[in-house]
């Protein structure tokens, strides 16, 4: 049985990945509604991973014989300014969940529970390369997207992941 501030934590942990998934399907349909195949399809793969990530924290929270309470998931942000906005919106997504996850480990580590911290060395180290894929892919945008050929062209690019 997990301490119950920590069993809480991963319940809302689980909405947000859920949200994350949803932000990042919004983001992908945004791209591909503005003719971008290539960035939505990178999205729509990053929604699925965020999938991923909440089943993780719902099966942990079954492993410990613990109920599991689906919350609602909030709208994303549908209209954007250009192309960029959201890829910050994205990498600052990511430094948030960093700190929710950082949350959830300082949590279980006041209540001596470590089985809980070691299930989340997974997520520290999945956050760290979260943050650099959205920093690299902003970082990419703003050296090379000086016109509509460059922006063709990492699209290309991010048509391969
Ligand atoms: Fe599940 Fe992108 O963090």
């Amino acid at each position: 049985m997990l301490n119950q501030k920590v069993k809480d934590l991963i319940n809302d942990q689980i909405n947000k990945e859920m949200y994350s998934s949803y932000l990042y399907l919004n983001v992908g349909n945004y791209y591909a509604e503005q003719g971008l195949n290539g960035f939505s399809s990178w999205f729509r793969k990053q929604a699925n991973e965020e999938l991923e990530h909440a089943v993780k924290f719902i099966d942990y929270l079954h492993d410990q014989n613990e109920n599991v309470q689906l919350l609602s998931i909030e709208s994303p942000k549908h209209q954007f300014k250009d192309a960029k906005e959201p890829l910050v919106l994205t990498l600052e997504h990511e430094q948030y969940v960093t700190s929710l996850i950082n949350g959830i480990y300082q949590a279980a580590l006041d209540a001596h529970d470590y089985r809980t911290t070691h299930f989340l060395d997974w997520f520290i180290g999945e956050q760290t390369e979260e943050e650099k894929t959205a920093q690299d892919l902003l970082n990419k945008y703003d050296h090379f997207v000086t016109n509509a050929k460059a922006l063709y062209q990492l699209d290309l690019e991010l048509s391969k992941r």
